[in-house]
């Protein structure tokens, strides 16, 4: 761990920690993250209204969450294997504790995968019961250009988020609105196969 103190940015609670992981430790989280995926294999879920997601899916922890066409919601089975997510890795757990300052822990840790044109529209994380605990987010791979914004509507702003590079919703930004305009491809080279792996830890219930 390298710096404890977030940079601050120009969305009050949005945190951001350039290079909280250094590689090596990069690495190793890749590592368990993709043992993992051999479990729980990424898939393609779909929109409530039934539009396949550009970017593939996965969970780690006691619950996960999951679209498809009856809404959204957290699960404690992958849709399509029927089985448990795999533990969660305890590097994410440690981070949690290292960097929220939230004195409980994360049940959900939800596991991106950006590939190609893969992006993500913006949206509000609201599907959780615990609006209190923050939302963590860890990069790994390819670059994003992260847009967010105020929760209630207004203008947004972009961030670049290199691997290794972790940010946090908190406290007036816990709802505010975040996607991915698009990931620069050949940015990293530390995803096998390319792309970027984002792994959004929260607490659900
Ligand atoms: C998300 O909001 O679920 C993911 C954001 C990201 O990939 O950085
Ligand atoms: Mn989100």
């Amino acid at each position: 761990m390298r710096a404890l103190e977030p940079v601050r940015t120009t969305l009050e609670g949005l945190h951001y920690w350039p290079t909280a992981l250094a590689e090596p430790a990069q690495i190793r989280l890749l590592d368990e993250v993709l043992a993992a995926v051999e479990r729980a294999p990424f898939y393609r879920p779909v929109t409530p209204g039934g539009r396949p997601l550009s970017v593939m899916m996965t969970n780690l922890g006691p619950l996960g969450w999951v679209s498809d066409h009856r809404g959204y919601r957290y699960q404690s089975t992958h849709p399509e294997t029927g089985e448990p997510w795999p533990p969660l890795p305890g590097a994410l757990l440690e981070l949690w504790r290292d960097l929220t300052g939230d004195p409980g822990r994360p049940d959900a840790c939800l596991v991106n995968l950006y590939r190609g044109q893969a992006r993500m529209g913006l949206h509000q994380d609201r599907d959780e019961t615990d609006m209190a605990a923050p939302v963590l987010s860890v990069s790994l791979g390819d670059t994003a250009v992260f847009r967010f914004g105020p929760a209630g509507g207004g203008k947004t702003a972009t961030l670049r988020l290199g691997s290794g590079d972790v940010c946090a919703l908190t406290g007036p930004a816990r709802l505010a609105r975040h996607g991915v305009d698009r990931v620069i491809a050949g940015s990293s080279r530390l995803v096998p196969g390319g792309g970027r792996i984002n792994l959004t830890l929260r607490r659900a219930r």
